[in-house]
């Protein structure tokens, strides 16, 4: 699908990697202006010269760095006509071994940034009465996975963060959705997997994941980064509270 974008204004976090760059890659191949957020400024400066979107470099786990992000905008430009939440991190440790430390981190960045973000932009899009708010969670806030414990539980509350914030915004203007992504081939996959595995057994271990598939293979970042686009674009006018999941088939099995 082609969109144009050429006067809308876009803020894409985790734009420095994975779906979050190759996101903001595409919105400006569409005319967007994208302010690009990351808190890896050295990958982060990368997207931008290759994209020209401006570079902001922000922890989302902040309230007052996404707050100022999203006053920024707005007043540079007038208006904020989407925000796009992929950045993310995880932790690969179960129920019995997660630590008070690893489970705070990931709640910090994929519950609080997200609702930090929302939150702001929420308050910038309703006077404007106009919006497109895309949050990004995973397979496993639908279903659940053994040791990814806290993860899990922090995309189960971004997919709630979606739908009870869909009710909160219906009826202004303003629409907040989620891409519900399945095993995507980005660092994160690869990730935290380094302690006892080497780099042979992590490459066996992405095939194995490749095979359990219906596609029987990886998406690729652009795949997700599509349906995010979709929700942002205004060919999703009647979209609001609502999930597409882009995972290959895995979770009708
Ligand atoms: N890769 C997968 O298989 C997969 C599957 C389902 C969902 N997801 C989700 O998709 C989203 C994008 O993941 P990805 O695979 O592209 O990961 P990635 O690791 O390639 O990119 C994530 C980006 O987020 C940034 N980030 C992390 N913490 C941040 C913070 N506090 N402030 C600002 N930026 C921060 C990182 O620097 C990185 O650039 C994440 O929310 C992830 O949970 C990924």
């Amino acid at each position: 699908m082609n969109h144009d974008f050429s006067n809308k204004t876009i803020i894409v976090t985790g734009a420095a990697s994975g779906m979050g760059r190759a996101a903001t890659l595409k919105l400006r191949e569409y005319g967007a202006t994208v302010y690009a957020a990351d808190r890896n400024h050295s990958a982060l400066q990368k997207t931008c010269e290759q994209s020209g979107a401006e570079p902001c470099v922000i922890d989302i786990s902040k309230s007052d760095e996404c707050n100022a992000l999203v006053e920024k905008v707005k007043a540079e430009q007038g208006k904020l006509d989407g925000l796009a939440n992929f950045a993310g991190v995880l932790k690969r440790t179960g129920l019995l071994d997660c630590t008070d430390e690893e489970f705070d981190f990931v709640m910090d960045i994929n519950v609080k940034g997200c609702f930090y973000l929302c939150r702001e932009a929420a308050r910038q899009m309703r006077p404007q009465g106009f919006g497109s708010i895309v949050n990004v969670s995973s397979i496993w806030s639908e279903i659940a996975a053994a040791g990814v414990f806290g993860y899990c539980v922090s995309k189960g509350a971004v997919s709630q963060i979606t739908r009870s914030a869909a009710l909160d915004l219906a009826g202004t203007g303003v629409r907040i959705n989620e891409v519900r992504p399945g095993e995507t081939n980005t660092a994160m996959l690869a990730s935290e997997r380094g302690y006892e595995m080497s780099q042979a057994e992590i490459d066996a271990k992405l095939t194995e994941i490749a095979d359990s598939i219906p596609e029987k293979r990886l998406a690729e970042p652009y795949e997700i980064a599509d349906a995010a686009i979709f929700l942002l674009s205004d060919q999703s006018s009647y979209m609001q509270g609502a999930s597409i999941t882009v995972d290959g088939g895995y979770t009708i099995c």
